[in-house]
């Protein structure tokens, strides 16, 4: 009876782990294995990420070994060290953080196995540790944002105090969009960045340090809020609502992706503008691995086309986004 429990057991098992590593496809002989480690589900963004790479990754071409590391960068590397161990074809995964990637890094080299790099760059010394890295600019996202904050404020005298919600920390889309903001509004002696915290690039952390931010500040201390993803803006929304003000009234808003929730948002008249960051890299990633594979010649970096959205867009716009 034990004994017909435990094989049942096994076999359940066994079953979830092929369907988990065929990533929803039935592969074909010569198939290439990829295994691909995401970052998690911290997004309305990275929901739209995993579903286009799934889906590229879902042909018959293609085994796909999925992970989630659920925004934790040791969890990143043991998958790494798994699809190493288990010695796929191709790796490719959305970094958590920045730096601390070399040893595991270096390990898939002396296997021979290529890394493509989506989304996220890593810090590291030696370049050579990946092959190409598909992802958006963003330093340039954050200079737009910057931008689009200074054209809305002209004519307006200072100072225009600013809270900052930054994703998570060590991230390079963090630590780069802080970057390319500060680069352009420091030209400005008007603006004063007040308070800078990260929420995680979730909606809750948003949430509860806009909460935090308004307590601090007072009700009439934050004229704008720039925050690096339309997930923490839209949680700050509604500390904001719950403080008794008007989003995107009361205080300008200005976030990052361009995700349905934010034109809806914007729609509603309680973000003023959204920066585009295209998650949709499915189909660009899948032809990076078919190229890496056949050992074609690669750019090192490839760029994702992106555009600025602002409310009065926003009803127009609203039913061709895909995501
Ligand atoms: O790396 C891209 C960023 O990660 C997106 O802007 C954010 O929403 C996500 O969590």
């Amino acid at each position: 009876m034990k004994k017909g429990f435990m094989r049942f057991a096994m076999l359940l098992c066994a079953l979830a782990l092929a369907a988990c590593g065929k990533g929803g496809g039935e592969a074909a002989d010569g198939a290439i294995t990829v295994g691909f480690s995401q970052v998690g589900a911290e997004s309305e963004w990275r929901t739209a990420n995993t579903r286009s790479v799934k889906e590229a990754l879902a042909a018959p071409e293609f085994n796909l070994k999925f992970s989630d590391a659920q925004q934790k960068q040791e969890n990143q590397i043991k998958a790494l060290r798994s699809f190493i161990a288990q010695g796929v074809d191709v790796i490719a995964f959305s970094p958590v953080v920045e730096t601390g990637w070399e040893t595991v890094l270096r390990e898939a080299k002396a296997a021979g196995i290529p890394v493509v790099l989506t989304d996220r760059a890593v810090d590291v010394a030696d370049d050579s540790l990946y092959v190409t890295l598909i992802g958006s600019d963003f330093v340039e996202e954050g200079r737009r944002a910057a931008r689009w904050l200074l054209e809305d404020s002209e004519g307006q005298a200072g100072p225009i105090r600013i809270v900052e919600l930054q994703g998570t920390v060590g991230s390079a889309p963090a630590n780069d969009r802080m970057k390319g903001f500060k680069e352009v509004i420091d030209a400005d002696p008007r603006f004063q960045i007040v308070r800078s915290q990260s929420g995680d690039f979730t909606r809750a952390k948003g949430k509860e340090v806009m909460e935090a931010f308004l307590k601090a500040e007072g009700r009439d201390g934050i004229d704008v809020l720039f925050a690096h993803n339309d997930d923490m803006a839209i949680g700050a929304i509604q500390a904001i609502e719950e403080a008794g003000l008007k989003p995107g009234e009361d205080i300008r808003i200005v976030s990052i992706d361009g995700v349905r929730g934010a034109f809806e948002a914007m729609k509603a008249g309680k973000l003023n503008a959204t920066v585009e960051c295209n998650p949709l890299l499915g189909p660009q990633l899948a032809q990076l691995i078919r190229d890496v594979h056949a050992g074609r010649e690669v750019p090192k970096r490839v760029q994702v086309e992106e555009g600025v959205f602002t409310r009065d867009q926003a009803e127009a716009e609203l039913p061709n986004r895909k995501y």
